[in-house]
C-alpha cells in the first residue's frame, strides 16, 4: 500500500485542523494525511510524499478553496525561507492552535485530569521580536523554480537562512522581520561590501571560503554584538570586514569575530576575539542585569521571556523563606529572577559556561542567596546532593526539548517539594512527565505562553501541588 501511494495525487481534502508539531491534517479513505504549508478549511490536491500504513504525508499541489482564515503573508522570503512557516495564518488564530495543543498532549499523553487551559498569552509583538540571529554566507544561494526556468545567470553568493533540510543550500535575505534594531542593515551592508571588494563566500561543499556567519544579538536596552566567523584565516581581508563594520556601526557595542576552521559553524569550543567595544552585552528585566557574552544562551523573545519568568513566579508564589531548585537554569535568568523572594536558590545546569555566567548574573545584581552547580542534572540530583542542600519547598524546572530524563523525574517525587512549576517548551515531552509526577503531584494550572508568533512553537506553564 504505502509504495503504491507515494506520488499519488488525492484530490480535493478539505484541511480539518492543526495537530502537534504545526502539521495540517486531512483526511483520505479514513487515513490521515498530513500536509505541508496550507491553513485549515483550505481545499487542496495533495501529492503523497510518503505513505505509511498509518499515515502518510504530501504536499498541496494546487489549492482549490483558499480558507477565510487565511491573511496574505508580509515577508516576500515567506515559503522558502523556514522562519515563519505560519505567516498565512492569522496570528489570533495562531494561538488558539497553540493552545489546542497543548489541550491535546494533556488529553492524549498525560492522561490526568487538568483544570481548563488558561487562554494562551500571546506576543504583544508578533515582528521583530527575536533578539538573536544566526545567518550563514554561501557560494550556493537558493535559485527560485522561474531563476532556473529564465536561463540567466545569476548572483550564487548569498548571506541568510539555511533552506529547511538543505544544509549546503541558502536563501539569500534581503529583509528579514524577526529582528529589528540593526540588524537588517547590518547584514545587507556587509553582504555589499563583501561583493564589491571580491571577498569570497563560504563554500560548504569545499570548506573554502573567508566569510562564514554572521550572529546578531540585540538587546531591549539598545545594545548589540555582531559577531562574524571567517572560514579562513586570512589576516588582510579579516581587517577589512572588520574595520568596515566599525566605521560603518559605531553603535554596536560589541563587535567580535571568530576564526573557525573546523568542519561545522558551532562556536561553543571557537576562540571568540573582541575587535571593538565589549565581550559581551546587557539585558535588562525588572532593574536586573543579565550580561550575555557570545556563547551564553538567553530567551530569544526578551519581553516573552519576562511574561513567562513572571508567570513562573506567579506560580511559586514566594513568600520569602523558601528554599527554591531551579533545574536545567541555563545562565540562571529564573533563579535570579526570583532570588529576592527567596531564602535561597539553587540552580543546575549542564553547560559550565552558562554557571559561570549565572554566578556572574548574581553577582553584578548583588544576590548572594544562590549557589549554581553544573552537571548532568541525572548525575546531579542524586541522594549525596539531597543529603547536602536543604529540602526545596517550590521546584521550577524548564529542561530542553527531549524534557527530563525518568531519573530525574523519580528524584523529584523522591525530593517531595509542595510545589513544581514546570516550564517548558515542548507539551508533549511536559505531558509525559507529568503523567509520572502524577503519582504525587495534581495539575492545578496550566498557562500556555506565546514566544514565537508564525511558528507552531509553544511554552506552556504547568503548576503542579503535591496531592492531599
Ligand atoms: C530550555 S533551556 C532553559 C534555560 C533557562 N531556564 C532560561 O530560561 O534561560 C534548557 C537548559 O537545560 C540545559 N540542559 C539540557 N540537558 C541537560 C541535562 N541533561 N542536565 C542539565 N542541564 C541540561 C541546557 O543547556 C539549557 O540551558
Amino acid at each position: 500500500m504505502s509504495r503504491k501511494m507515494k506520488n499519488k495525487v488525492l484530490e480535493n481534502l478539505t484541511i480539518e485542523r492543526i495537530a502537534s508539531e504545526g502539521k495540517s491534517v486531512a483526511h483520505y479513505e479514513g487515513k490521515v494525511v498530513f500536509v505541508q504549508n496550507v491553513a485549515p478549511g483550505d481545499v487542496v490536491d495533495v501529492r503523497v510524499t510518503r505513505g505509511k500504513s498509518s499515515f502518510m504525508e504530501g504536499e498541496a499541489i494546487k489549492i482549490h478553496e483558499y480558507s477565510k482564515d487565511r491573511v496574505d503573508p508580509f515577508c516576500q522570503h515567506f515559503g522558502v525561507c523556514g522562519g515563519c512557516k505560519w505567516q498565512h495564518i492569522d496570528y489570533k488564530l495562531q494561538l488558539s492552535y497553540k493552545r489546542q495543543q497543548v489541550i491535546d498532549q494533556f488529553q492524549r499523553i498525560a492522561k490526568v485530569a487538568i483544570p481548563e487551559v488558561m487562554p494562551i498569552i500571546g506576543s504583544a509583538d508578533t515582528q521583530y521580536y527575536r533578539n538573536k540571529l544566526d545567518f550563514t554566507f554561501s557560494n550556493n544561494r537558493w535559485l527560485t523554480r522561474e531563476e532556473i526556468d529564465s536561463g540567466k545567470d545569476f548572483e550564487r553568493n548569498a548571506l541568510g537562512f539555511h533552506i529547511p533540510k538543505r544544509f549546503d543550500k541558502i536563501v539569500d535575505i534581503e529583509h528579514c522581520y524577526l529582528q529589528g534594531n540593526i540588524s537588517n542593515d547590518v547584514r545587507n551592508s556587509l553582504r555589499e561590501f563583501a561583493l564589491s571588494n571580491g571577498i569570497t563566500f563560504f563554500d560548504m561543499i569545499k570548506q573554502v571560503g573567508v566569510l562564514r556567519n554572521l550572529i546578531i544579538r540585540t538587546t531591549s536596552t539598545g545594545e548589540s554584538m555582531v559577531i562574524v566567523q571567517f572560514g579562513e584565516d586570512d589576516k588582510e581581508a579579516i581587517e577589512k570586514v572588520m574595520d568596515f563594520l566599525k566605521t560603518k556601526f559605531p553603535e554596536t557595542t560589541a563587535l567580535l569575530y571568530i576564526v573557525n576552521l573546523k568542519k561545522n559553524e558551532t562556536i561553543h569550543d571557537q576562540e571568540v576575539i573582541t575587535y571593538y567595544g565589549k565581550d559581551y552585552i546587557e539585558e535588562e528585566m525588572e532593574g536586573l542585569k543579565f550580561r550575555i557574552n557570545p556563547k551564553s544562551f538567553y530567551q530569544t523573545n526578551s519581553d516573552q521571556a519576562y511574561r513567562l519568568y513572571q508567570v513562573a513566579r506567579e506560580f511559586a508564589d514566594l513568600q520569602g523563606d523558601e528554599v527554591v531548585y531551579d533545574l536545567y537554569t541555563g545562565t540562571g535568568t529564573i533563579a535570579n529572577f526570583v532570588a529576592k523572594k527567596a531564602k535561597q536558590v539553587v540552580g543546575i545546569e549542564y553547560v559550565e559556561e552558562a554557571i559561570v555566567d549565572a554566578r556572574i548574573n548574581s553577582k553584578i545584581n548583588g544576590l548572594d542567596n544562590t549557589l549554581f552547580y553544573a552537571g548532568d542534572m541525572k548525575d546531579m540530583l542524586n541522594e549525596d546532593f539531597m543529603a547536602k542542600h536543604a529540602a526545596p519547598d517550590v521546584i521550577i524546572t524548564d529542561p530542553p526539548r527531549a524534557g527530563m530524563h525518568e531519573d530525574v523525574v523519580n528524584m523529584l517525587l523522591k525530593l517531595n517539594a509542595p510545589k513544581i512549576v514546570y516550564v517548558s517548551c515542548n507539551p508533549a515531552t511536559q505531558a509525559r512527565d507529568v503523567a509520572l509526577l502524577a503519582e504525587k503531584y495534581q495539575v492545578d494550572i496550566v498557562q500556555p505562553v506565546d514566544m514565537f508568533p508564525h511558528t507552531y512553537h509553544v511554552e506552556n506553564v504547568v503548576l503542579l501541588t503535591k496531592k492531599s
